[in-house]
């Protein structure tokens, strides 16, 4: 679902490179966690993998036929970004102005998915997120628990081949963590996508299939 190879990435008027040659894949179904101090390029590295942020050399190459992001103008790199990418961060970025429902639909819009499929997705996810009939409340009355739950049930909606998420319970006190967490896990599995998890906890790291590693010497 991930295929990286030689990727580097060294920010305008560094002294050195942020990272250097990095390579890993990530499989169908396969959940991957990502961790390292703070400041090593975790981010970084999930914003070059969204093609968000411009690497400075090597491949990225997303979904079942490898399409490389960085081969791409900028509007392919959208539209292959919007259907193939879910992305969970840790600041929910659920939108206040829209209900729980528009904003699951945000990346059906996006891909143009057809209005008559919106409501029966929406609502199946949001009852296998534990938010049955949540769908016309308002972010503001939802819980930190609640909102992240929200932000899952959006960046799967559109059945993407890779979700990112960047310390995605980072926000929760720990129980709740842990339910978002399987979440997750249980979601990504079910649908038979590859997850890249940046996580500063180490209990969810081992929940996770497999545990990368990034240091200022690369991964490991
Ligand atoms: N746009 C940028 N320009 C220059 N330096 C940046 C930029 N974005 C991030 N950095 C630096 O790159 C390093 C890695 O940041 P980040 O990817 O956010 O690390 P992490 O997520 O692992 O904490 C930090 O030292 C940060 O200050
Ligand atoms: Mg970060």
């Amino acid at each position: 679902m991930l295929s990286v190879t030689g990727l580097t990435k060294r920010h305008p008027g560094a002294s050195r490179a942020l990272f250097n040659a990095l390579r890993f894949a990530v499989g169908a179904g396969e959940v991957v966690a990502l961790v390292g101090e703070s400041g090593v390029g975790k981010s970084t590295l999930l914003n070059c993998i969204a093609g968000l942020e411009d690497a400075d050399a090597g491949e990225i190459r997303i979904g079942p036929d490898a399409l490389d992001m960085h081969r791409l103008d900028e509007a392919a790199r959208a539209s292959l970004r919007a259907a193939r990418i879910g992305f969970v961060f840790q600041a929910f970025h659920v939108l206040p102005t829209l209900s729980v429902a528009q904003n699951i639909a945000v990346p059906l819009l996006l891909n143009r998915v057809p209005s008559t499929e919106h409501a029966p997705r929406i609502e199946a996810l949001l009852r296998r997120v534990g938010l049955d009939g949540f769908g016309p409340r308002w972010p503001a009355s939802l819980s930190g628990g609640e909102l992240q739950r929200v932000a899952i049930a959006r960046a799967l909606v559109h059945r993407p081949a890779l979700i990112l998420a960047d310390e995605p319970t980072g926000n929760l006190d720990p129980r709740i963590a842990g339910e978002v967490l399987s979440l997750l896990l249980e979601q990504v599995r079910e649908e038979h996508a590859g997850a890249l998890i940046v996580t500063h906890s180490r209990h969810i790291a081992e929940c996770c299939d497999r545990i990368l590693e990034l240091s200022p010497e690369g991964l490991r």
